[in-house]
């Protein structure tokens, strides 16, 4: 079983894990190097960690050296109830995998048909249900989104109990925070128990000016929101990070940044 918790902040208190969403609807902002690199973060900190792709590009089984052709079955097979989680599960660099690939595409299509509407009366909770089979296996469930607000998102943000969203400290990828915090706001007011833990900066250059400004504009407009913060670690941009991932050969020691973001997120050592 995983270390013992030290701090009242970690999943392990209530015997059930941590569900956390990465997510923004701007792509490519690096939200799933965010979910690999925290993922075997956390495993080299002894606790036990999942990861489950929702986003069809598949882009966990690559970072994990997988190849996502060759996936039989997947959470898109779980989601529309004709395999189980541990069906699907893999295993990687200490972390468990519910991966995805193209299929996941269909997800919609065969949910919002209306020949089947009375076979997914809850759309937008498959997922949660799928989690329910495994959360209590888990200290930290991590999940990579796609960059769109699609019935495989909605699934996602109303599946987890703590969102992270990156952002790029450019222009165009910080508009990109209200698009997605203005659908988790209006989530929460469904009704829906979802905290949103932070923004995260990432790829920052902040030995350009650019950057450099418009990480303190961000940290400033945030610093008037009291609900939301912006993280006080920052991921840099480097090539180490693209490397890694497209060698699907995570690894922490590479990605140092990422430890100390678990630790500050999760107040854990
Ligand atoms: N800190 C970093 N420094 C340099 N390159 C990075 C960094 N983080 C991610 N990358 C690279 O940038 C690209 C986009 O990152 P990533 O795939 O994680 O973004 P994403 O938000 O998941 O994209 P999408 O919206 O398409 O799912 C990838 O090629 C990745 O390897
Ligand atoms: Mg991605």
């Amino acid at each position: 079983m995983a270390k013992r918790n030290k701090t009242i902040n970690t999943a392990r208190n209530t015997q059930t894990a941590r569900i956390i969403a990465v997510a923004s609807q701007k792509g490519g902002v690096g939200k799933t190097a965010t979910v690999t690199n925290m993922a075997v973060g956390l495993v080299s900190l002894g606790y036990k960690t999942a990861i489950i792709d929702m986003d069809a590009q598949g882009h966990i089984a690559l970072s994990f050296g997988i190849k996502k052709t060759d996936l039989k079955k997947t959470i898109y097979d779980v989601l529309i109830g004709e395999a189980r989680m541990k069906d699907i599960k893999q295993h990687a660099y200490g972390v468990d995998l519910y991966l995805s690939n193209g299929s996941l595409s269909d997800l919609s299509p065969k949910v919002t048909a209306q020949t089947n509407s009375k076979l997914f009366p809850a759309r937008k909770y498959l997922l949660r249900r799928a989690i329910s089979e495994i959360k209590t296996q888990y200290d930290y469930i991590l999940i990579d989104t796609s960059p769109s607000n699609d019935i495989p998102t909605m699934n996602s943000l109303l599946a987890s109990t703590d969102i992270i969203i990156p952002v790029l400290p450019e222009g165009l990828s910080i508009d990109g925070i209200y698009e997605t915090i203005g659908l988790i706001k209006s989530i929460q007011e469904e009704g829906t128990k979802v905290n949103i833990l932070g923004v995260l900066p990432t790829m920052v250059q902040d030995h350009t000016n650019l950057h450099h400004v418009k990480l303190q504009e961000l940290r400033k407009e945030f610093a008037e929101t009291p609900d939301i913060k912006v993280f006080e670690t920052v991921i840099k941009r480097a090539i180490r990070h693209g490397l890694a991932q497209t060698h699907g050969e995570p690894d922490i020691n590479k990605a140092p940044e990422y430890l100390t973001f678990v630790k500050e997120v999760f107040a854990i050592a």
